[in-house]
């Protein structure tokens, strides 16, 4: 009997870590993408030109810019790990090159859309969030990007003070997991240990209470003081 209760306890653990672990895999490895291309940009602005920031490279790139050439370049790096000064974004991703290219093969066209006439456009945006749709705008979660808590009510995502299970990506809940001191489905209350230092429609500031209550603790000092000297009249 005890047995199969630990057993129902160790299952719900796990499902329930399995609930809270978003692995985000395919809108992540859309970012891949879109980092190892960036670089690309960036590499071949710079050896063409010796070149620098974005305003110069508007003015400078002419035809270059959008040529078969160098969207030839950029490719070569693209979906490589070796493109990135390193790979912390996108740790926990097995066979990220290979899931990569795979994205790339399949939306080649949409890919070469930006290059030859999206790239004012932010391509993390426009390629992952709204052409391939892996991924949610920031503040939205889950299958059909639902807002999170807290923006319907005009704020940000959890009041800003927690965050919101599968923000950014078409996974998750959409609860809010709430700071330190926060609490409530929309993480606009303050914890009990907490007070309300100020409150706005929008925003709540909750500050730890203090433990240590001055004005009770003097009393008890001053009574100790007057016992002391009352002891010692007496002695
Ligand atoms: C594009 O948008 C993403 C998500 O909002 C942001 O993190 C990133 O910095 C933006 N990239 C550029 C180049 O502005």
């Amino acid at each position: 009997m005890s047995r199969i209760l630990v057993l129902a306890a160790i299952l719900a653990v796990c499902s329930s870590q399995k609930e809270l672990n978003i692995k985000n895999e395919k809108c992540r490895t859309c970012n891949f993408l879109v980092h190892t291309f960036d670089e690309g940009l960036k590499k071949t602005a710079r050896q063409h030109f010796a070149g620098g920031d974005t305003a110069w490279e508007e003015k400078n790139l002419g035809k270059y810019k959008t040529s078969e050439t160098r969207l030839i370049e950029v490719l070569e790096g693209v979906c490589k790990k070796s493109s990135l000064p390193n790979m912390d974004k996108f740790t926990g991703i097995s066979d990220i090159e290979f899931k990569c290219a795979t994205q790339l093969e399949q939306r080649e066209e949409t890919i070469e859309e930006f290059y030859y006439n999206q790239q004012h456009n932010n391509m993390s945006i426009w390629l992952c969030v709204e052409q391939l749709k892996l991924c949610c705008p920031h503040g939205h979660y889950g299958k059909t990007c639902e807002k999170c808590p807290g923006l319907n009510e005009g704020s940000d995502a959890c009041f800003g003070k927690g965050s919101c299970h599968g923000d950014g990506s078409r996974e998750g809940s959409g609860k809010c997991k709430c700071e330190a001191g926060y609490s409530g489905n929309l993480c606009r209350h303050c914890d009990s240990e907490y007070f309300e230092e100020s409150r706005t429609e929008k925003s709540v500031v909750c500050k730890r209470k203090t433990k240590f209550d001055t004005s009770r603790h003097r009393v008890r000092i001053t009574l100790v003081g007057v016992a002391m000297v009352t002891v010692s009249k007496d002695l």
